[in-house]
């Protein structure tokens, strides 16, 4: 099995094909996390490198792990302390791992279309591990593989992603993937939040959280992005939490076996009540520990997929 491309920009290019080869590659990885011995030779020999020039815990370190899991050597490039700091263009910083024999780049960027200028001039495979308000294609797949392995399908389920739709990267790979896979997707936040344009991607609109949480199979709660605002994009954070907050009088009227997700980090008592993030109902910590291995799954499927010519443009 693999993806039929070089490198993961995003869900927006992947079919129902590829998504369903990425959910099927996943398990055989996981199993090796009760294993006392957690490594397979996978890709022995291949160097993967981190780029991050926006902060990160969760997708930095578990690609990290996803990478040493496999067997490959892992350099984490230290955005502050390297030349980056001086000024070194994004390319010029791509090509320079490249010509220490890099095998792939993984790449977090604040300007979306980042991931792609690397991706069109080096022969490495690129991953976007987020950038700006475009893609975060990774979290969308692991957010699809713990619906999966929760539901035991995708076909059908409601999924409701709520909040801080309009600045949220990880809002609209869940939107590309879940819908592909025929999932009914709705969001739900308030109107300064919810991109004018969103239901021309096949989903649903709530402004009340109360009506949108009823009937739900899946709710996913997005962190409010205050640092990717430049106004002031609703009255106050009181505000917001009582409007949208998803609390434990939501959490009840919600269906018994819902699954509650966040991408994480979150933003406990503003989007999400600490009851309900540690709910039962919760598969937050779930949700870490699959995409170590969606991330294996993903190294894995890119592996045999080679551009020979790099185009220069
Ligand atoms: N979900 C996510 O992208 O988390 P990090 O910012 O910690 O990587």
């Amino acid at each position: 099995m693999s993806l039929n491309c070089k490198d993961l920009l995003g869900l927006e290019h992947l079919d129902k094909k590829d998504l369903q080869t990425v959910l099927d590659s996943v398990k055989p990885f996981k199993s090796l996390f009760t294993m006392s011995v957690k490594k397979a030779p996978t890709l022995i020999g291949k160097t993967v490198a981190n780029l991050f020039y926006e902060p990160s815990t969760r997708t930095r370190t578990s690609f990290e792990i996803a990478a040493k899991r496999l067997s490959a050597d892992v350099v984490n490039m230290s955005i502050d302390t390297s030349s980056v700091a001086k000024g070194e263009s994004l390319i010029d910083t791509g090509k320079t791992l490249e010509a220490m024999k890099v095998d792939y780049i993984i790449i977090r960027h604040s300007l979306s279309g980042a991931p792609d200028i690397l991706a069109r001039n080096l022969n490495a495979s690129i991953i976007n591990a987020g950038d700006g308000f475009h893609e975060h294609p990774t979290q969308g797949l692991l957010d699809l593989y713990t619906i999966y392995e929760k539901k035991k399908k995708i076909e059908g389920l409601k999924v409701l992603l709520v909040g801080d739709i309009l600045h949220s990267r990880v809002a609209k790979s869940n939107i590309w993937a879940l819908t592909k896979m025929g999932a009914e997707v709705t969001v739900a936040g308030p109107p300064t939040l919810i991109p004018t344009n969103i239901e021309d991607l096949g989903v649903k609109v709530y402004y009340n959280l109360d009506e949108a949480v009823k009937k739900v199979d899946v709710i996913n709660i997005l962190r409010i992005q205050l640092e990717r605002q430049k106004e002031n994009l609703f009255p106050s954070v009181h505000e917001y939490i009582e409007f949208y907050q998803l609390t434990k009088e939501r959490l009840a009227i919600a269906k018994p076996d819902v699954l509650i997700m966040h991408p994480g980090p979150m933003n406990r008592g503003v989007e999400i009540s600490s009851y309900v993030a540690d709910s039962s109902n919760s598969v937050i910590n779930e949700q870490v520990t699959n995409g170590v291995a969606v991330r294996m799954a993903v190294l894995y499927l890119l592996s045999p997929k080679r551009k020979k010519n790099a185009s220069s443009d």
